[in-house]
């Protein structure tokens, strides 16, 4: 979806990525195949682009720091950010840093820091990976003594570690995308509810109100403009009954902002791109009263004649993953509406229509 947008705003387009049937090399012409963490290919190709920029930010970011200052290239998110995002114990002593309110935490990687969380957070017990987690993989919910010991038995101690997080008794769960670009002017997309199934996310809605977020999203801006960020990045809070609390933060395009490409003149992908490039990012606009996006979570290819059959409110994007595995997001559903829940309810109705 990047790639398409930088080739609606005129850019000509080079993926670099493992297979050749990940879903960007299927749209664009200049597709090199390699593995991302090999020094001497990201350089090459990092050399020749004017601007590169990630997918998904499990990159090592010491070697994109070491690539980026070799061949002068510039890449955004800078790796510098990127690396402190992708582990979550540097993630909370940021948002910590900055005063962000987000659930009390701990590090664990023995049994002793297993047990001292607990005896200070209660129980149920969020254990999290430090790296590398999405879509639930990751994060495990403990809810006593005697579960405790088993995660520890099966989890600590191989050289991955956790950080503990206090359970969070949330109203609903919010999102919000905001971007930066490089000469630092900041632009945030509406507030949304999001709904996860099995920790991922099912559906989100919007626009919706909350009274603290104007407040919350005048403290962000200042860690982003901090941490000199730059593109898109995606905002998962809780509502609580203490006020929004941030739930964890992914320095790229998110899925809880799926939505704007079909409800925003630009939406998130193509904003990323402007960001990149020093765009001005503000003038961006919608008319919608109510939108709303569907996962299509392990959903088979749509039988071909669906898409022309679907609701005319009903925008389908479909990824091009080559296998569904249960829960995998294959694609997601669009819809704009006379508000947020009429919107949720033709996109809920037309998932009816894919075989999941
Ligand atoms: N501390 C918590 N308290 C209650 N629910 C949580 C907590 N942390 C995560 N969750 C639930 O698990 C989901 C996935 O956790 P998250 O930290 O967002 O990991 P992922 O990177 O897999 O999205 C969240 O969207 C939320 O529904
Ligand atoms: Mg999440």
């Amino acid at each position: 979806m990047l790639a398409l947008s930088a080739h609606h705003l005129g850019f000509e387009v080079h993926i670099l990525s493992e297979n050749q049937d990940d879903p960007a090399q299927q749209v664009v012409s200049h597709a090199h195949i390699g593995q991302l963490d090999d020094e001497e290919t990201l350089e090459n190709f990092a050399a020749k682009m004017d601007v590169t920029t990630f997918e998904s930010e499990f990159l090592d970011s010491d070697l994109l720091s070491r690539v980026a200052k070799k061949t002068k290239a510039k890449l955004y998110p800078s790796p510098r950010i990127m690396g402190q995002l992708q582990d979550r114990l540097t993630q909370k002593t940021l948002l910590d840093k900055m005063k962000i309110p987000t659930a009390p935490w701990y590090p664990v990687a023995t049994q002793e820091q297993a047990e001292l969380a607990a005896s200070e957070l209660g129980y149920p017990l969020v254990f999290k990976k430090r790296r590398g987690g999405y879509d639930g993989y990751g994060t495990f919910v403990i809810q006593d003594g005697a579960a405790l010991k088993d995660f520890v038995k099966a989890q600590l101690g191989r050289e991955v570690s956790f950080i503990a997080e206090k359970w969070v008794p949330f109203r609903r769960e919010l999102a919000c995308i905001f971007a930066r670009n490089v000469s630092g002017e900041i632009f945030h997309y509406p507030l949304v509810e999001s709904l996860q199934k099995n920790s991922r996310c099912f559906w989100i809605k919007g626009p919706v109100k909350h009274p603290g977020f104007a407040a919350f999203a005048a403290k962000f801006k200042k860690l982003l403009a901090q941490s000199d960020y730059v593109g898109v990045m995606g905002v998962e809070l809780f509502d609580t009954k203490k006020g929004l609390i941030v739930n964890e933060l992914a320095p790229r395009v998110h899925n809880t902002g799926h939505y704007t490409m079909d409800t925003f003149t630009t939406g998130q992908f193509e904003l990323h791109i402007k960001a990149l490039f020093d765009q001005p990012i503000k003038n961006t606009k919608t008319n919608a009263k109510g939108f709303a996006m569907v996962n299509l979570l392990g959903a088979e290819p749509p039988h071909k004649d669906l898409q022309w059959t679907l609701d005319p409110s009903v925008r389908l994007h479909w990824y091009g993953k080559k296998e569904a595995r249960p829960g995998r997001k294959m694609g997601h559903i669009n819809v704009v509406d006379s508000s947020p829940d009429t919107a949720l309810k033709t996109a809920l109705k037309a998932l009816k229509g894919f075989k999941i």
